[in-house]
């Protein structure tokens, strides 16, 4: 397989597709950022409450949510398969025509797949209508700002635990007026805030003293931000 030279390639992830569960692999960054993103993943309500996970990749979410059925939709049929070792239900899908029904799922997860797609209205439309009414969205990514581009791309592509090289192509990053404008089109209200690694716990993910990196919670919007909405009932 050659190598892509194509910023956002989708098939980098086919390629990559053996890195998903290495915690110092090229997606360590997203073993992170599955954690901070569990945080805002409310409880089950019952035994068949369902969690589609947007672009779930190798299904990183299922090491931090329990008593979901988990449906895993992404492109990448080789991380498919990573997920559904995990016991993700995957489905092979564009994030902008989801072969899913009205208001089937309870949560919708989409964890750094927003930035990643050309379409994201059409993605947000989708979204809307999975959900059932009340139900919560869940979602974190990257703004538009320069900041993003110098830190997750000029600087961060050359970085221990950095993204992997022409993951990621700038134009495509989110600014969260828009995406907050897309929703509330949908009757969504959201609440976001920003995340950045801990410093003292990157110091020590570059000494080799530990694999996992904390992401906190920062007022700052400049770089990646995570958020929370809730569909009209
Ligand atoms: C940065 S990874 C995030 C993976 C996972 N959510 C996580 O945080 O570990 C982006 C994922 O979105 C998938 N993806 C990109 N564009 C997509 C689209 N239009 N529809 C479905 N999946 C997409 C990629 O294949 C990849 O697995």
């Amino acid at each position: 397989m050659g190598l892509s030279t194509t910023r956002n390639d989708p098939t980098q992830y086919d390629r990559l597709a053996g890195e998903w569960w290495k915690p110092r692999g090229a997606f360590a960054a997203l073993h992170w950022l599955a954690r901070a993103r569990a945080d805002l993943v409310p409880a089950p309500s019952g035994p068949r409450s369902t969690l589609v996970d947007l672009g779930c990749g190798g299904g990183l979410l299922t090491g931090h949510v329990e008593g979901y059925r988990h449906v895993g939709v992404d492109l990448s049929a080789p991380s498919l398969r990573q997920a559904a070792r995990r016991g993700v239900l995957a489905v092979r899908a564009d994030a902008a025509a989801l072969p899913l029904r009205d208001g089937v799922a309870d949560v919708v997860v989409a964890g750094e797949i927003l930035e990643h797609v050309a379409d994201l209205p059409a993605v947000v439309d989708e979204i809307a209508r999975v959900l059932r009414p009340a139900g919560v969205l869940v979602f974190d990514t990257i703004n538009d700002t320069l900041w993003s581009r110098v830190s997750l791309v000029v600087v961060g592509e050359r970085m221990p635990g950095g993204p992997p090289p022409l993951i990621h192509d700038p134009a495509l990053f989110v600014r969260p007026e828009r995406l907050a404008e897309l929703l509330a089109r949908h009757g969504f209200r959201i609440r976001v805030r920003g995340l950045r690694p801990s410093l003292r716990d990157y110091v020590g993910f570059l000494l080799g003293r530990r694999d996992s990196v904390r992401m906190l919670p920062t007022r700052s919007l400049t770089s990646v931000y995570q958020g929370v909405g809730r569909k009209a009932s």
